[in-house]
């Protein structure tokens, strides 16, 4: 993005006023192809069943993080108080929002500070965009004191933003040295178009040690940046992306053996979404739109309900499904159908073997 602190900071605004008011979409998920399989017979009882996670070495009472939105904005700093503070009741993860107005202007830092101040012993993510110094990405790391650093790809965003980048030369690399120079593991991340398998199996080559595929379907960047935009530009790629469930498969089948964590994220806005996902492959999924939308819509109780109300179910869902954690989820018959189906079928990945298992 072209440096401007004070066009970034109005920015980060814009972006949550157009998440608020666009609906997610137009292009789906995919989830409505995955299907899991209900058991009438768990043989389970609900104090056996435990939706803690072990998540690259960090503990979570639940597969989810509120994933990266906001920070660099005076107005935001209380948003991502609150988040923080639902992320501490609930044992759940956060990443801060593109920490890049803050490694401009020392002066933003308290905006993203916040988090960790209101959650001291919580899991944390950092985040940056993938031009970032290894330097810078360092400084971000310590400014929250995070257990992880995400680094964020979006050249769909980027392109239809007036302002936006146009050089995607050379990320690759970078991304090499930020992962050689931070202390913490670092996460991969798309804003909503998918990460593809080829591009997965580039990224791994990185030593990164996550991949949160952020695939379509969720809150659309483009259409966001096309709404801040006076003209037309932009409109025809609205359905731009790989959707969520097909990324997922995508990379899971691709990266099958190699170290490198899973996270799911775009357009996952309830419970069976979550438990699809970790079905699909995912370790843990992201949500922002919809947890931004609960806490601004209904405050900050409606926010920390909202959050107990998907591990409940999410608990109630790996009952049904015959599972006592998360990661067993992964051996649970799934069934491919539709359009995702066809998709993976045409890039030689088998959809048989998830639903036999
Ligand atoms: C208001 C807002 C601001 C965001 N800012 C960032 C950001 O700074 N860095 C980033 O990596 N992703 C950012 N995102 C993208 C989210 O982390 C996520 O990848 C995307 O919204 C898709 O997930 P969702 O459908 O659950 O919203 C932002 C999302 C929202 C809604």
């Amino acid at each position: 993005m072209k440096s401007n602190p004070s066009l970034r900071s109005s920015r980060k605004l814009a972006h949550i006023k157009h998440a608020l008011e666009l609906t997610p979409g137009p292009g789906a998920t995919g989830f409505a192809d995955i299907h899991l399989i209900h058991r009438c017979l768990p043989e389970l009882a609900w104090e056996e069943v435990d939706t803690s996670t072990s998540f690259l070495g960090l503990s979570l009472s639940a597969p989810i993080i509120i994933n990266a939105m906001t920070g660099g904005a005076q107005d935001v700093a209380e948003i991502n108080a609150a988040l923080s503070r639902a992320a501490a009741a609930t044992g759940i993860g956060l990443a801060v929002g593109s920490q890049t107005a803050a490694l401009e202007n020392p002066d933003l830092e308290a905006t993203y500070r916040i988090v960790r101040e209101e959650n001291p012993r919580g899991v944390i993510l950092a985040n940056i965009n993938a031009h970032t110094t290894p330097q810078d990405a360092l400084r971000a790391v310590e400014m929250v004191a995070a257990d992880l650093l995400q680094v964020h790809l979006n050249p769909a965003q980027e392109l239809v933003m007036p302002e936006g980048e146009r050089d995607f030369r050379g990320l690759l690399e970078n991304i090499r040295a930020i992962v050689a120079a931070v202390p913490v593991p670092v996460i991969v991340k798309e804003v909503g178009c998918g990460i593809a398998g080829e591009d997965a199996i580039a990224l791994a080559e990185t030593g990164c040690k996550g991949i949160d595929i952020g695939g379509r379907g969720g809150t659309n960047f483009i259409a966001i940046e096309q709404a801040r935009r006076q003209d037309t530009l932009g409109q025809g790629l609205v359905e731009w992306g790989i959707p969520t469930a097909v990324s997922l498969l995508e990379v899971a089948a691709r990266l099958k053996g190699r170290d490198v964590v899973l996270i799911a994220s775009g357009g996952i806005n309830n419970s069976t979404a979550i438990a699809k996902s970790l079905a699909l492959g995912a370790r843990a999924v992201g949500i922002a739109g919809h947890f931004l939308r609960l806490l601004l819509k209904g405050g900050e109780d409606s926010l920390r309900e909202g959050i107990m109300a998907l591990i409940d179910e999410l608990k109630m869902l790996l009952l049904l499904t015959g599972n006592k954690r998360p990661a067993d989820l992964t051996n649970t018959p799934v069934v491919v159908t539709g359009l995702t189906a066809a998709w993976l079928r045409a890039r030689g990945i088998s959809v048989e073997n998830l639903a036999l298992r």
